[in-house]
């Protein structure tokens, strides 16, 4: 084994063919068109862009390389606002009995829907993210918002939620820690509890977050038919519980069933439970546990999602875990990019599906990876960077500063 495979490990699997009958029922493309029609009435919606870098595609062999930037998502930096949302408006649809109906935004917000439904408060546990999103649409829609956080969360992440008038309690241990400790203060306070991730007899809203992730799916398939592109033959997918890999790769799959795009789950080293699930292989999720200590913080989670398990052990076809160096890299990477490819500004759990790219195509210790994933002269790549500049402190240290540099045997030569 040489350096590279001690730092990056990854596992392949071999489907012969695979059971994409839960990715149709759960991402069919009346999901998708659901999802898009509420999200675009939301005030201020925009599509993302799909940034297309086409030096950095001719530098590595590939076809294409393409990113679809939530960096700027309704101005909260993050793609995780679509999950947040879209399980508030089916919720809020549920309780006034008309699930299924298309309810206008400003309906939701109105004083008549407060009377039916009373006085609610959506509490949920975050590592920054999520729960900037939660507290941004409890607010627009006018009802109360309770949101724990680990005790390794940083200030910024803290400070952007409560700007968004949510009470932040601060849990101590991990992200997991603050995911039970809100089910427990939930069931006492009668909160509602609006999980990313799921559990026993707890898997409908977040069905309904993974569904609200479809809309930039929606989004990414439209630019692509605009640049003539069918679909992408690969994409690179970052994990946390896995709510987001299952929804892209479940996307994908109900749309293109056996020749949907080979997809490739990706994870911090320190936080690997969907990696940890693969390697296990008995068909059930698996946690890690421990500090799940990584720069990266939307990826931290030792828990996998049981649901977004479900879809990722029968349709992923890779699951690769990396240091936290290889996030600071795609980091750089898409803050310094080649000439006449654009500039994107991608946080640490953002770009770290771009950095394990780069190693994956630079690395002869990672060829045959490379060889089995088929990534060559006619690969389109498809990468989602899920948040912007959310911890400008951490941002700097590593952009400006070169925090968490690449070990120098690494170093390209070319
Ligand atoms: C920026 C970012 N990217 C990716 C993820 C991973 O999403 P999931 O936990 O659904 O796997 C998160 C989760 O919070 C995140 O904040």
């Amino acid at each position: 084994m040489n350096d590279i495979q001690q730092d990056i490990s990854w596992i392949i699997r071999d489907h012969q063919v695979k059971n994409v009958d839960l990715a149709k029922e759960l991402f069919s493309m009346k999901n998708v068109t659901t999802s898009r029609r509420f999200h675009s009435q939301i005030p201020g919606y925009q599509m993302s862009p799909l940034r297309g870098l086409p030096n950095l595609a001719y530098m590595f062999g590939v076809g294409g390389i393409w990113t679809k930037d939530e960096s700027s998502r309704l101005q909260l930096n993050s793609f995780k606002v679509l999950g947040g949302s879209f399980a508030l408006y089916r919720y809020l649809q549920k309780q006034l009995g008309i699930l299924g109906e298309d309810t206008p935004f400003s309906y939701l917000a109105s004083q008549e829907v407060k009377d039916k439904v009373g006085d609610i408060t959506f509490a949920s546990a975050t590592d920054g993210n999520h729960g900037r999103g939660i507290a941004w649409a409890a607010k627009k829609l006018g009802f109360k918002c309770v949101i724990y956080v680990h005790s390794e969360t940083t200030i910024r992440r803290i400070d952007a939620i409560k700007s968004n008038g949510a009470k932040v309690v601060i849990v101590d241990g991990n992200y997991d820690d603050a995911v039970r400790q809100v089910a427990i203060d939930a069931e006492k306070n009668n909160w509602v509890i609006i999980s990313d991730t799921s559990w026993d007899n707890y898997t409908e809203i977040p069905t309904w977050i993974m569904q609200g992730y479809l809309t930039l799916l929606g989004e990414a398939q439209e630019q692509f038919s605009g640049v003539g592109i069918v679909k992408p033959t690969h994409l690179f997918i970052q994990a946390g519980v896995g709510a987001l890999a299952a929804s892209v790769i479940g996307f994908y799959h109900a749309l293109f069933g056996q020749d949907a795009p080979k997809c490739i789950v990706v994870e911090p080293e320190n936080a690997p439970c969907i990696f940890e699930s693969a390697r296990i292989n008995d068909g059930k999720p698996h946690s890690v546990t421990g500090s799940l200590d990584t720069i990266m913080a939307g990826l931290a989670c030792g828990d996998p999602s049981p649901i977004a398990w479900e879809i990722l052990s029968e349709d992923a076809d890779a699951f690769v875990k990396v240091p936290d160096y290889v996030a600071a890299k795609g980091m750089r990477m898409y803050a310094t990019p080649l000439q006449g490819d654009p500039f994107i500004i991608s946080g640490e759990s953002g770009a770290v599906t771009l950095g394990a790219f780069a190693s994956i195509m630079q690395e002869e210790g990672l060829h045959e990876l490379k060889t089995k994933l088929g990534l060559d002269e006619n690969s389109q790549v498809l990468f989602v960077n899920t948040e912007g500049n959310t911890d400008p402190v951490h941002f700097r240290q590593i952009i400006w500063e070169g925090a968490n540099p690449v070990p120098k045997q690494y170093w390209i030569n070319r």
